[in-house]
């Protein structure tokens, strides 16, 4: 198994965590060789794209790096609103808020963990892809939606951490 991030931080816990290669790449603009059955990009990652132009060289340099056959699991957070909600947890609080623009597909967010009384923020933007997006750039270069899971819920809105 290994890894792909733009972030060498990122990658630099990981590989106290994994015996992996990781890779310090850009998923925009990937030059690994080798070939994988299963690929997997977890937890919003092609969010930070910018357009459905990007979203489709992502989806390209994947499939270039994808075995015959082979499998792509993306998850991709989809809501389309605005908000905000606290969720507390043993030692920790995360209070997120949100905002949704419909006519750009913008949602900026800030996340505010107060872990053992210390605030982190985390403040980021995403561009939210429709399913019809989402499916007409994989059409554009070749690669199948099999399955859609949970609905592709626009409605919900954070995971839980559990
Ligand atoms: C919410 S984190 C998920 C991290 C990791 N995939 C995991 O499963 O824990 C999103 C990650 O996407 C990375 N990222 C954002 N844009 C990227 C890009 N263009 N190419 C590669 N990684 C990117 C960020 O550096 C960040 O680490």
């Amino acid at each position: 198994m290994d890894g792909l991030d733009l972030n060498k931080e990122i990658l630099d816990i990981a590989k106290t965590r994994v015996y992996s290669n990781l890779y310090l790449q850009n998923i925009l603009d990937i030059t690994i060789q080798k070939k994988y059955d299963v690929i997997i990009s977890m937890f919003a990652v092609l969010n930070h794209l910018k357009n459905t132009q990007e979203l489709e060289k992502a989806l390209m340099n994947l499939k270039n790096i994808l075995t015959d056959g082979g499998k792509i699991i993306i998850d991709l957070h989809n809501p389309q609103d605005s908000g905000s909600k606290t969720d507390f947890y043993d030692n920790m609080t995360r209070t997120m808020e949100w905002h949704y623009d419909k006519k750009s597909k913008i949602e900026d967010s800030k996340i505010i963990f107060e872990i053992d009384g210390k605030k982190y923020i985390d403040s980021h933007t995403f561009r939210i892809f429709t399913i019809d997006e989402v499916k007409q750039c994989c059409a554009n270069v070749g690669l199948v939606v099999k399955k859609v899971y949970e609905n592709y819920d626009s409605n919900k809105h954070g995971s839980s951490i559990s």
